[in-house]
């Protein structure tokens, strides 16, 4: 420490005063400030030369000569680059869809069952054939709710026996037959789903409607498991009014009834 020299100490307090604002120890000893000039002068001398020398064959330098040499991003990649990000998000936007199109899933299935498996008999809008029609009148006097209807397509006339009667009292309904059951053709979703088209599209049910967003929504979510088959042998209103409580949606009188 006390070898420092006096000169280099006054020159470090005057770049500490230099820099920090102290401006008047520098005016007041303009002396060292020429010798502290003249001091860095002398000791800087070499080291800008030096510099100056290497600094031409710097560019010469591969890495440089590369980085300075190569093309520019023309400005039309620039602006492509730009816009990726904004493409991707949308891009991902619209892998989003499909799960918001399965929650119209219900019913768009179910129409797809009607249009293969019902529309044959019973009319491709639902006017009838061989068939009931499902008029708005006929299909809601025949099941007032959701869970008969069910049953009876898991069953059929032969399900239900020939000469019985079925749905609603107050229609008289008596099985003539002719309806095939579909409980083994049809997974439980889709027959629930071609039944709800049939209340919904086709009867203008907009409770059924509701019970389908909610249902698309149950399943989504894990509430509800519509995957397997409802056994024409063994199928109760009871069974199908569980199934259709893990929507929660609508009272169970709405559901079934009696
Ligand atoms: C082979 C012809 C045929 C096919 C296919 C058919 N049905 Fe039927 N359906 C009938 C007949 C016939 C009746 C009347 C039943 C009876 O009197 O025994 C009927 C009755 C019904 C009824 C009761 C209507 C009422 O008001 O009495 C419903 C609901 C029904 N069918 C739904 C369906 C659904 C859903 C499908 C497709 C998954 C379907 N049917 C496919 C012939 C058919």
């Amino acid at each position: 420490m006390t070898e420092i020299p006096e000169h280099l100490l006054k020159r470090s307090r005057e770049a500490r005063g230099s820099t920090a604002d102290e401006p008047t120890e520098k005016a007041a000893d303009p002396a060292s400030t020429a010798g502290s000039a003249s001091v860095p002068a002398a000791a800087e001398a070499p080291s800008v030369p030096e510099p100056a020398e290497p600094t031409p064959s710097a560019p010469a330098a591969p890495y440089n000569a590369a980085a300075t040499g190569r093309k520019k991003i023309p400005w039309w990649a620039a602006s492509t680059l730009i816009l990726l990000p904004i493409w991707a998000i949308t891009y991902v936007g619209t892998l989003e869809r499909p799960p918001e199109s399965g929650s119209a899933g219900l019913l768009a299935d179910g129409a797809h069952v009607y249009e293969a498996s019902c529309a044959a008999c019973h009319g491709a809008g639902g006017e009838g054939g061989a068939g009931p029609a499902m008029t708005e009148d006929e299909m809601l006097a025949t099941f007032p709710t959701p869970a008969e209807h069910i049953v009876w397509v898991v069953s059929g006339s032969t399900g239900v026996g020939l000469g019985n009667p079925y749905g609603d009292e107050a229609t008289g309904r008596v099985v003539a037959g002719g309806m095939p059951g579909f409980g083994a053709a049809l997974t439980t979703e889709e027959l629930i789903g071609v039944v709800l088209y049939e209340r919904a599209h086709l009867s203008h049910s907009e409770f059924d409607e509701s019970l389908a967003e909610a249902m698309d929504e149950a399943i989504h979510s894990g509430d509800m498991d519509l995957e397997g088959h409802l056994d024409p042998e063994t199928v109760t209103v009871d069974e199908v009014l569980n199934l259709l409580r893990s929507a929660s949606f609508g009272t169970d009188d709405q559901l079934a009834t009696g």
